[in-house]
């Protein structure tokens, strides 16, 4: 499998680049990202909306920069007119910071303090989408400190799920997501009493890597439905904004969401509603675009299981541990080698420290490299330094250009900033 990535003359290359030379450069672990994957992705997903909606009924792209928030990987999307949702002050500043207008960013999220809505407020968002009414007064009470009017849409949480996982359905009924639809009435009515802000909408974001596009037809049936109960009591809805969740290749193999038949399920039920509509792309638009390069350390044979112990692990790479998500893994070289079956491990100390059980793939000896796929998304941004673990570099590859977007972090970055108390020394 390659997501972009191909083998030329026997050797894994991103782009142009050879990874061999991007581990002798750098080290490794280390995450690398091909420019040209993600140009296509954002390609890809405009392109479907761009041929199955008017010109002037485009929807705004925001993406979910959750997924990855390197912010020269921002400035990429930027520059291929992305706008942004985030979801904390901080993914706010790395937006800010990356160039992205202002008033197109959509600030999300399920608990957001004082300091995040006064920083949307002071940057002047595009919305809020609000998931609790407490929310709603205090937006409305930091608004009114500020002189501005804010808009607002609420998170439906329609009792439906989705997705790959179950960690990371978001749309059912017991997930902390959103309203129901008598809450979020509830909340019309109050923001209607509220003097600085405006409920413009509905959001639904009901899971992630979800491939069934009849199942976000029958979504945006519920949600369509949902807007004209709100109409008929008197509720303006101007702006829809319909979430992310597309999937992307883990195993090469998996039927993908056919953009086509989504994009037509927004032109027959949303388009009509006359609505602003928005999206929110985040694996989409990064994962396949990314990988972890590592290098086996050690080769054993342990009551009758071959394990192949790597240089990277949960600290750098959760969703297998968090999720059971499925990465393939293939050597750099000597990819012709006879197959054999290992257990993929990282040097964590924890059982769930393991990236495949009792995988097929070519046979590896101490020092080869070793390619995890698909970790574009939610790969760095979830990497921790567990067991004083550094967290890898960074590196973006464009044709043969390469470029550290964050280094290797140091033991100085992570030890230094800690300090013993005096009453302790
Ligand atoms: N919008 C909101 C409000 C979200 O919470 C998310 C993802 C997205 C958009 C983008 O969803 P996507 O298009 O990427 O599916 N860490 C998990 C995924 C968690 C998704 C969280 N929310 C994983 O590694 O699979």
């Amino acid at each position: 499998m390659s997501h972009g990535f191909q083998e030329i003359n026997g050797i894994m290359h991103v782009d142009d680049v050879p990874l061999t030379r991007i581990a002798e450069e750098f080290g490794s672990p280390a995450y690398v990202y091909s420019a040209n994957v993600i140009r296509a992705q954002y390609e890809a997903l405009s392109g479907a909306m761009k041929a199955a909606l008017p010109a002037d009924s485009q929807p705004l792209l925001c993406y979910a920069c959750k997924a990855n928030s390197n912010i020269a990987i921002l400035k990429l999307l930027q520059s291929l007119g992305s706008s942004i949702e985030v979801v904390s002050k901080g993914e706010l500043l790395r937006a800010l910071k990356a160039g992205f207008n202002p008033e197109k960013i959509v600030f999300e999220g399920v608990g957001k303090t004082r300091e995040d809505i006064e920083a949307g407020i002071d940057a002047n968002v595009h919305q809020f989408n609000i998931e609790s009414l407490g929310e709603l007064d205090l937006i409305n009470e930091i608004a009114a400190a500020k002189s501005k009017n804010v808009n607002v849409m609420f998170r439906l949480n329609p009792d439906v799920g989705g997705g790959a996982y179950a960690k990371i359905t978001t749309g059912q009924k017991g997930d902390k997501f959103g309203l129901s639809p008598d809450k979020i009435l509830e909340g019309y009515e109050q923001a209607a009493a509220l003097s600085h802000v405006s409920a413009l909408g509905i959001f639904i974001h009901i899971g992630s890597q979800i491939s069934d596009a009849q199942y976000f037809h029958d979504v945006f049936s519920k949600l369509a439905d949902f807007v004209r109960d709100l109409r008929a009591q008197g509720h303006d809805v101007s702006r829809l904004d319909i979430g992310g969740g597309f999937p992307i290749q883990y195993k090469g193999d998996e039927d993908l969401l056919d953009l086509e038949t989504y994009a037509n399920a927004v032109r027959d039920v949303i388009y009509p509603l006359g609505v602003e509509i928005i999206m929110e792309p985040g694996r989409y638009l990064v994962g396949n675009a990314g990988i972890i390069l590592s290098e086996v350390l050690y080769v054993k044979e342990s009551h009758g299981e071959n394990f192949l112990v790597i240089d990277s692990s949960m600290s750098e790479l959760m969703r297998p541990a968090m999720y059971g998500a499925w990465h393939t893994i293939e050597p750099v070289q000597n990819r012709d080698a006879a197959q054999t079956q290992y257990t993929v491990v990282g040097p964590v100390c924890e059982s769930s420290d393991i990236f495949a059980k009792n995988r097929e793939m070519p046979a590896m000896k101490t020092g080869d490299l070793v390619v995890i796929y698909s970790t574009g998304a939610y790969g760095f941004c979830m990497a921790s330094n567990y067991n004083t673990r550094l967290r890898p570099p960074e590196i973006l590859v464009d044709g043969d250009e390469v470029a550290v977007i964050r280094p290797r972090e140091t033991y100085e970055d992570i030890i230094d900033i800690e300090s013993i108390p005096g009453w302790l020394k």
